[in-house]
């Protein structure tokens, strides 16, 4: 394939990973995430009337990187490439600056591979010089590629995606699965900034937390499934559409959080969780699972797309209040209390737990 072919497929693909993301966030398309309830559905904080504490003190900070956090849930990596999707990381950059919250973004490797791909990454640290912003590459890449992504956004971390589901289905997916474990070894070796291994909506299991710890990972997103579907969302880019039997392979973030339990804290990096997350009650719950924080992508996606950043502002904003109010509402005064309270885990989720031997 000619490199200009391979630049133009790479760009289309950018786009309709957009468009198709955001499509299953719309509500009025009736099956997205929005409507069609997740597996942290299945999730009940049981209510102390008793418990409630005072707003004022309430504090959800935590700690991401090894550094304070002022707000346990954060912009999870998406886009960047194109003009188009530049400008949605602008965007995104605009709301992550004026709320606070740290952000990801997608993966660097287009700009890796051509230089005019570049700029939609940079616009990220022009508009937040400041904040915690997160490069990405894909699993597969060299650790000379890692470094060049935190250069090229001057980045607090770097995000390595693995994400064999999605190569698996998508139409020029490169199902090489070889080396992944001595690769992600490298680039930890040899990042100037921590390396966060996630998933991309089909979740981590224990065994795959504990293969990273062996090789020196200290942070993993579980990234489970239950929100933005790559599997659905390569399925329609294909012309025949003949993977959609697989539609719900892969754990969800709480099924993954309630699994990773099993690990002794020592044998497993840090946790953080995403997939799935569509208002501030499910980052409470992947929180009082242990998260120690949590990633939002579609449901920030469709919302920049639909109304910009300050559409994203208003609505980062009601979830910061809500994550206080909820707080104190459950008596947690901080993230710690938070991990003290009563869940009950039913449905699906419940079944998943019990057929796992989770108490
Ligand atoms: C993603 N995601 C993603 N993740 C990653 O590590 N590198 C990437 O390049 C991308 N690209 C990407 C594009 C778009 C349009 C979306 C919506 C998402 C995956 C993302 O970080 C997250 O793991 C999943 O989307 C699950 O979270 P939500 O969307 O259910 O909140």
């Amino acid at each position: 394939m000619s490199a200009d072919r391979d630049a133009e497929r790479r760009h289309d693909r950018k786009e309709d990973h957009v468009r198709l993301a955001t499509m299953q966030w719309e509500p009025a398309q009736g099956d997205g995430p929005a409507a069609r309830g997740n597996e942290f559905d299945d999730l009940d904080f049981v209510h102390h009337a008793m418990d409630a504490v005072a707003l004022e003190p309430v504090d959800p900070a935590t700690r991401m990187f090894n550094r304070d956090a002022a707000w346990p849930f954060y912009i999870n990596g998406m886009t960047g490439g194109t003009a188009h999707t530049g400008r949605i990381n602008q965007q995104l950059a605009i709301a992550a600056r004026e709320t606070g919250l740290a952000m990801g973004c997608g993966s660097v490797s287009i700009a890796l591979d051509d230089p005019d791909a570049a700029p939609g990454f940079r616009i990220i640290r022009r508009e937040n010089p400041d904040g915690l912003v997160m490069a990405n590459i894909g699993v597969g890449r060299s650790a000379d590629d890692a470094r060049r992504a935190v250069d090229l956004l001057g980045a607090d971390a770097l995000q390595v995606h693995i994400n064999a589901v999605q190569e698996t289905v998508m139409p020029e997916g490169s199902p090489r699965f070889g080396d992944w474990l001595s690769g992600i070894e490298a680039i930890v070796a040899a990042s100037p900034v921590p390396v966060l291994v996630k998933e991309v909506g089909f979740g981590l299991s224990p065994r795959t937390l504990h293969r990273l710890a062996d090789v020196g990972v200290r942070f993993a997103d579980v990234s489970g499934r239950g929100g933005t579907d790559f599997l659905r969302i390569e399925n329609d880019r294909r012309p025949g559409g003949d993977y959609g039997y697989l539609t719900g392979f892969g754990q969800s973030a709480p099924a993954c959080l309630l699994d990773a339990a099993s690990l002794d804290a020592d044998s497993r990096p840090t946790l953080f969780a995403s997939g799935g997350v569509r208002n501030p009650l499910d980052v409470l719950k992947a929180l009082a699972l242990g998260a120690e924080a949590v990633g939002v992508a579609g449901a920030f996606l469709s919302t920049v797309v639909e109304v910009g950043a300050e559409g994203l502002i208003e609505l980062i904003g009601s979830w910061q209040r809500h994550t206080r109010e909820l707080m104190a509402l459950l008596g947690a005064p901080d993230l710690e209390g938070l991990r003290g309270t009563d869940l009950l885990i039913r449905g699906r989720l419940g079944e998943y737990a019990r057929l796992r031997g989770i108490d």
